[in-house]
């Protein structure tokens, strides 16, 4: 027997396996959330998500600066209201806080950064629920109005794409609808699409101050354990005119990223949460894991799976690891 088998694999040179390799990981895909709050010279560490900062408008460009120099030029805000009510009536308010952060990036950085927002209620309601409520349930047409009359302002503020995360029906053509009326054709809608109900958006909602005072989002966020459903959510989207599919959370979702991507003519997007962060700092502090690799391995399956955009708090990380070579 010819004992000399020939590998089975291109497993020559490490030249020969990036040349082979199937997925590519590109800074140029990297989003980078970021929290905004309202006062000066504020930057506050999350105590849930070591290493992640609320900023104030003020201290706001020099964290940008660092993201560009790092080679990532796309950020989602999130704002962090001091004033909350029923309506959440500062999430459109003209001198709103994302508004402002909007208005200060783009005096600052022109069109060198690219601004994206979350557009939703929790952070803005009195409640915490992502509409305005009508006894104990979310109401889902009147929240519409709001939620356009948001993505208006952010757009009017400077916003080059707006990012609906709340998960009411018809969100997506409500504001594809008032967008267009006020001449802003050409502003991509990125829709939260397949938004499961996830206990991975722990920190998120420490961070942003965002949990319900009461229930919970069930009953307009999706079951974890519906497939089908997630599709039918994200042509829903498409036939709305959504731009950009988002899956979220990614690492317990890797299926569904695949499943759109097979499914949907669309770019596919997909957000690695709070608590996929949390899970890896905290992991790594105990000495349990190898922080570094863990990133370059999460990342790599979410492209694997098919996504071609991804939001990460590990943005500057992923993009450090590019350069040198760990990851790409
Ligand atoms: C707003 C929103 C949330 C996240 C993004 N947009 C919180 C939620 O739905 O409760 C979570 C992001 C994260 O966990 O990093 N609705």
């Amino acid at each position: 027997m010819d004992m000399n088998i020939r590998p089975r694999r291109l497993r020559g040179s490490e030249i020969l396996r990036k040349m082979v390799r199937e997925t590519r990981v590109d800074k140029s895909s990297l989003i980078y959330p970021i929290f905004v709050k309202e006062g000066t010279n504020i930057q506050e560490e999350i105590p849930t998500m070591p290493g992640q900062y609320r900023y104030s408008v003020d201290t706001l460009p020099k964290a940008l600066e660092e993201l560009l120099h790092a080679g990532v030029n796309k950020v989602m805000f999130f704002g962090i209201p001091d004033h909350k009510d029923e309506v959440g009536s500062q999430a459109y308010a003209q001198d709103g806080i994302v508004q402002r952060a909007l208005q200060k990036a783009k005096a600052e950085f022109g069109n060198d950064m690219y601004l994206i927002t979350d557009v939703c209620m929790c952070e803005y309601t009195s409640h915490g629920h992502c509409g305005v409520l009508c006894g104990q349930e979310v109401e889902n047409d009147a929240t519409l109005e709001l939620l356009s009359k948001t993505a208006l302002s952010h757009v009017q503020a400077g916003a080059d794409m707006v990012a609906p995360s709340d998960m009411m029906d018809g969100r997506v053509l409500a504001i594809r609808t008032l967008l267009d009326e006020k001449g802003y054709k050409e502003i991509p809608i990125m829709s939260y699409a397949v938004k499961y109900a996830s206990a991975f958006y722990g920190p998120f909602r420490d961070a942003a101050g965002s949990a319900p005072s009461f229930g919970d989002r069930k009953s307009y966020q999706m079951d974890f354990h519906n497939r089908r459903e997630g599709i039918k959510e994200a042509l829903l989207d498409v036939e709305e005119g959504a731009d950009i599919i988002m899956v979220k959370p990614a690492l317990s979702y890797l299926d569904m990223i695949r499943e759109v991507k097979d499914t949907i003519d669309l770019p596919v997007a997909a957000y690695s949460v709070s608590g996929e962060y949390a899970m890896v700092k905290a992991g790594a502090k105990l000495g349990y894991i190898e922080e570094d690799r863990i990133i370059c391995e999460m990342a790599a399956s979410a492209y694997r799976a098919g996504t071609d955009i991804y939001l990460t708090y590990f943005a500057k990380e992923i993009a450090r690891f590019i350069d040198e070579g760990r990851i790409g």
